[in-house]
């Protein structure tokens, strides 16, 4: 297997993008990523995208994008698993450059998501839980991870304010991002008085929806140092995929997510790390439970230790691993197929040294947990400076 680096990075803001149809969004990030890069050529674009169909009407998304860079007759793959689609791009394109199928990859994920209203878009997201148990008796995600919450609650004695903790803190990081969606500054009694969404979350404990591209070039190490100029190479050292079951009602143990866990393992056991050599992670954020209950499947605390975690300020900028620097997807957004991508961009660019007023000092070995659904699917990435 071919060692594989990063040699580029290129997004959009985060937000409400009514104006930028979703072509012209992917590719200014493909432009911004490919400039970074260097590079003007690829042997293959990858997309992450789970319901272009459903938000935008648009499918045969991988062709119709290449032709939008140009790029018509280069192979393009478009991959889907629900909200880990962007990951998911990611260690496609890793697999390729490591087999040696190609040298260059453009890796990208994208999801426009606002041209729907609420109820349609809460449909389109619907459909990656099991629609015959789960969607067809009118449970959502905010119900589904409700029910996550109640047992995590009920198991381990999570509080309402550590869940409270995790928004004010992602929110506080948000703040220092110049694409975030909400640069809004949050406290737990402004999470506690939001909305009440699906008991005992509430509108600050969601994720919104988003509209928003990312991409990344990937390539061999060996390349990466020839084009580097002076600038850190960063190399996904391991990388991790897993599965569990969509319906809640036949998982195992509703206090974890088993998928996480088997990603986070298979991604440790690529790289030669394990959780104490991590620096920082990104982790899948969609609901305020659902950061307490990764950093507990990525074994950076104890089962039942999360939620103390957080309020203790371990996860904090400046804390014992700050978790989610970028905003995360509660404050930087979740446009679900681009999620994955953004998320190994923050971490590249920390490790890089190029993540200004929120950067963690001497972070040399980073990971990247996106996931599907209500945890169905997970993909897992370390990085690190070589
Ligand atoms: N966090 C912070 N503020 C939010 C927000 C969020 N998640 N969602 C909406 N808002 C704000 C809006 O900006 C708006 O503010 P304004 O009145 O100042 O303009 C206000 O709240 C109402 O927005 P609206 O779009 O009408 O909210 P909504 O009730 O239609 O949707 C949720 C709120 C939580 C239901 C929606 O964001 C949601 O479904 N989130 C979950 C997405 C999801 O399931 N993703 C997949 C995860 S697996």
């Amino acid at each position: 297997m071919r060692d594989v680096a990063v040699i580029g990075v290129g997004m959009t803001s985060f937000g409400e993008l009514w104006r930028t149809p979703l072509r012209s969004l992917w590719a200014e990030a493909a432009i911004a990523a490919l400039g970074d890069a260097g590079v003007d050529r690829v042997d293959l674009v990858t997309i992450g995208c789970m319901s272009s169909g459903l938000f935008t009407g648009q499918e045969h998304l991988a062709s119709l994008l290449a032709d939008e860079l140009g790029m018509a007759g280069v192979p393009a793959a478009r991959v889907e698993s629900a909200c880990a689609s962007g990951g998911l791009a990611v260690r496609a394109g890793f697999a390729e450059i490591a087999a040696g199928l190609a040298e260059v990859v453009l890796v990208t994920g994208v999801e426009k998501m606002t041209d729907v209203d609420g109820a349609d878009a809460t449909y389109a997201l619907g459909t990656a839980a099991d629609a015959e148990w789960e969607g067809f008796h009118g449970v959502t995600f905010p119900g589904l991870y409700a029910m996550l919450a109640r047992v995590h609650m009920q198991r381990f004695g999570t509080t309402r304010e550590q869940l409270a903790r995790v928004a004010v803190k992602n929110h506080a990081n948000g703040l220092l991002n110049r694409h975030a969606q909400y640069h809004l500054k949050v406290s737990v009694a402004d999470v506690l008085e939001s909305t009440l969404v699906a008991d005992p979350l509430r509108l600050l404990d969601c994720s919104p929806v988003t509209d928003g591209a990312a991409a990344l070039v990937l390539t061999t190490v060996e390349r990466a140092r020839e084009l580097a100029a002076g600038k850190p190479v960063v190399r996904i050292t391991g990388s991790g995929l897993a599965t569990d079951t969509v319906s809640l009602a036949n998982r195992g143990d509703l206090a974890e997510l088993g998928a996480v866990r088997l990603a986070g393992e298979r991604a440790y056991a690529m790289a030669g790390r394990t959780p104490d050599d991590i620096h920082l992670a990104e982790v899948h954020d969609c609901f305020t439970i659902a950061e307490i209950m990764a950093t507990e499947a990525l074994g950076f605390f104890a089962a039942g230790d999360g939620g103390p975690a957080v309020e203790k300020g371990l996860t904090d900028l400046g804390g014992r691993i700050p978790v989610n620097t970028s905003g995360g997807l509660k404050s930087k957004g979740h446009p679900v197929g681009a999620t994955g991508v953004a998320q190994v961009i923050e971490i590249v660019s920390q490790l890089r040294g190029d993540a200004g007023q929120r950067q963690v000092e001497g972070a040399r070995v980073g990971m990247a947990q996106n996931m599907g659904g209500s945890g169905g699917s997970s993909v897992v990435h370390i990085l690190e400076v070589v």
